[in-house]
This record gives structure tokens, C-alpha cells and sequence, in this order.
């Protein structure tokens, strides 16, 4: 396994919709085991495939504090949810921005396992939260989006500053 960069706003391929998996390889196998050890690594709880620039529809998370329970979903939607909540998040491909979040509080999920069977997850708290923010991504969606148009003008601000010293 190995540890992945992690793209960072405003990289383009963050914004495209990614693509559903057809058949499920040892390359996608692969990937998915590369992206547990870099959201290990990160370190994060959640991590989508088109944040190591693969644009398809796969996504790890692992909630859990000793970090041995990783879950990978491939093609994940949403199916139902109930209920709203208001809680920080931040985002491996945007740093620096923490910001509370509207989200649904419970929510199921289906997608396929790696071994391609299909499952279901109900879940709610972090977890539901994080499977949120991570398919999300899989729509090109980032919590700078989720935002008030003035937090997002700010950190947009900020952002082109920080790049434009860079340069300089
Ligand atoms: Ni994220």
C-alpha cells in the first residue's frame, strides 16, 4: 500500500462528477487500499477517490479511534434520511476552513462492498455526517460550497493571497 497526495482546492478534477465503477479489479482493489493508509496517514475519517485524482465513485471512511474498521463504498447514494444537524467540518482538500455544516442527521446508504455485493448502511452522528461530506465529493461538491456566500468570499480572499505569495 501506499500513501497518496491529496488534491487541494481549487484543483479542477475536485469539481468534475465522478464516474460510477463498472467492474470492480485489483486496480480499484488497490486504490481503495491506497486510500485507507493516506486517510490514515492524512490524518482523516473520510476520504473520496477524486481527491487522489480518480475521478469514479468510490470512498473510504473509518470513524471509529482506533482506526481498524475502514469502510470502502463503491457507487454509494443515498436512500433515505430524516432529520437535520449543524456541526463543524473541515476537509482534507480544503485546509484552513472549518465551518458548521448543515447535514442530514440520519440517513441509509446503499453501494457495493469491494467484493461487489450490495449493502446498506444506516447510520447517523459522524458517520452519517462524514458519508455525506464524502459522496458529496463524488459530486464535485466542497463544504466551501455549504458555506454563507460571505465565509466563502473570505476564505476565497484569503486563499488568493496566500497563492499569490507564492508566486511573488
Ligand atoms: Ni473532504
Amino acid at each position: 500500500m501506499s500513501v497518496l497526495e491529496i488534491l487541494i482546492y481549487p484543483d479542477p478534477i475536485l469539481r468534475k462528477k465522478a464516474k460510477p465503477v463498472g467492474i470492480i479489479d485489483a486496480k480499484i482493489e488497490r486504490l481503495a487500499e491506497d486510500m485507507i493508509e493516506t486517510m490514515y496517514a492524512a490524518p482523516g475519517i473520510g476520504l473520496a477517490a477524486p481527491q487522489v485524482g480518480e475521478s469514479i465513485r468510490l470512498i473510504v471512511v473509518d470513524v471509529t479511534q482506533k482506526k481498524e474498521a475502514p469502510i470502502v463504498l463503491i457507487n454509494p447514494e443515498m436512500i433515505s434520511s430524516e432529520g437535520e444537524c449543524f456541526e463543524e467540518e473541515g476537509c482534507l482538500s480544503v485546509p484552513n476552513l472549518k465551518e458548521p455544516i448543515q447535514r442530514k442527521q440520519k440517513i441509509v446508504i446503499k453501494g457495493l462492498n469491494p467484493e461487489g455485493n450490495n449493502i446498506q448502511i444506516s447510520a447517523d452522528g459522524t458517520l452519517a455526517i462524514v458519508l455525506q461530506h464524502e459522496i458529496d465529493h463524488l459530486d464535485g461538491v466542497l463544504i466551501i460550497d455549504l458555506i454563507s456566500r460571505l465565509k466563502r468570499d473570505i476564505f476565497k480572499k484569503k486563499l488568493l493571497k496566500k497563492m499569490n505569495n507564492k508566486e511573488a
